[in-house]
């Protein structure tokens, strides 16, 4: 086995539908690194993780299950990527365990994430707190080189860096520092409020993957615009327009300016009808796709565990390593 080859890590929360900021953010990006040589990838469904947030725990499993799915569905390819469960490899919580003792709780206090969360009322418990912490584990434990993320992660992964070096400088080299990949479109943008986010909590901005076409072009038809009538790109001033502009083009793979050129003269129905064509073409492939594997769930279950136990023995010498180099027996 090589020992030049890098590694690719991410993980994603098993807490409702994925979005098409999921999609053009991250998951676009993991599948595009699969075309590389030379990179292990290692993709994970961060179960623990969305324990952090409210849930029912009836429909967890499901969550995950359908996770599963959906990841499989959006391009990750089970020959080229391992995929498996975050809580199934039970050392990711063992090195959070050690980071823990590491991290001022006043970083964690800073994160912009956990910030928002608390300020939209969610309760702050400890594992909303030191969820970073986990993070960073699940990244360092693979001894990751690049990590896919949306632009809103990005704050975390200096955190993980932050961790790493202050582990090495500690205890003596043993991490590597990440570094995070981003896309062309690191931040969607919600379709009814260009300030925010695309984000699952505000549903009537966010185009779900799997939602039917005619719900994804009844949500772009109704998207927000601007008073100019005519399409341009300036997310400054025109931030609305400006974002679907982005979408647009990073479905069809073309630059901004390339669709500005092409809608320069029609209005925004006719636009954001081409959009809505442009995202259910694109998308059809993925929900075909989500429908066949829906079918596959006992084959899925079974690349589950098989992974499972390959990560556990990737990440049971990273832990052995770490455990003597702090002095445990
Ligand atoms: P999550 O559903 O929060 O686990 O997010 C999965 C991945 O999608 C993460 O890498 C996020 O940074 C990314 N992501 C989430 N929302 C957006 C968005 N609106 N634009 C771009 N990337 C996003
Ligand atoms: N925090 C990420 C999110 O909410 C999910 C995540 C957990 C992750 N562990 C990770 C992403 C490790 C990249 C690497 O989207």
């Amino acid at each position: 086995m090589s020992t030049k080859e890098k590694v690719v890590v991410t993980g994603f929360q098993p807490s409702g539908r994925l979005h098409i900021g999921n999609y053009l953010g991250m998951f676009k990006q993991a599948a595009a690194m699969q075309k590389e040589k030379g990179l292990k990838r290692y993709y994970f469904i961060a179960d623990y993780h969305s324990l952090t947030q409210k849930y029912d725990p009836k429909q967890k499993s499901r969550e995950i299950m359908e996770m599963a799915i959906d990841a499989l569905a959006l391009g990750i390819d089970p020959k080229k990527s391992t995929l498996f469960i975050q809580s199934h490899v039970p050392h990711h919580t063992n090195l959070a365990w050690i980071f823990n003792t590491l991290t001022p709780v006043g970083e964690l206090e800073r994160m912009v994430s956990y910030k928002e969360k608390v300020s939209q009322g969610q309760i702050a418990n400890a594992g909303l707190l030191t969820y970073p912490i986990l993070m960073a584990a699940d990244i360092l434990i693979y001894d990751a080189d690049f990590v896919p993320v949306g632009e809103d992660q990005i704050q975390h992964l200096e955190l993980t860096r932050a961790i790493a070096r202050k582990f090495n400088q500690r205890f003596g080299k043993t991490f590597k520092e990440p570094q995070a990949l981003l896309t062309k479109t690191p931040r969607v943008m919600s379709l009814n409020d260009p300030s925010n986010k695309m984000s699952k909590s505000i549903p009537s901005g966010c185009l779900f993957i799997f939602d039917s076409e005619a719900e994804t072009t009844k949500k772009i038809m109704a998207a927000q615009t601007d008073s100019h009538k005519t399409i341009g790109f300036d997310p400054k001033n025109r931030p609305a327009v400006s974002n679907l502009v982005l979408i647009f083009a990073a479905f069809r793979g073309v630059s901004e300016k390339e669709i500005v050129k092409e809608f320069k003269n029609v209005g925004y129905k006719e636009f954001k009808a081409a959009l809505a064509k442009e995202i259910n073409s694109s998308l059809k492939p993925l929900r075909t796709r989500k429908k066949e594997l829906m079918k596959e769930k006992s084959k899925i279950t079974k690349l589950l565990e098989q992974n499972a136990k390959k990560m556990d023995r990737v990440a049971s010498k990273k832990i052995e390593a770490v455990k003597s180099k702090v002095g445990l027996i």
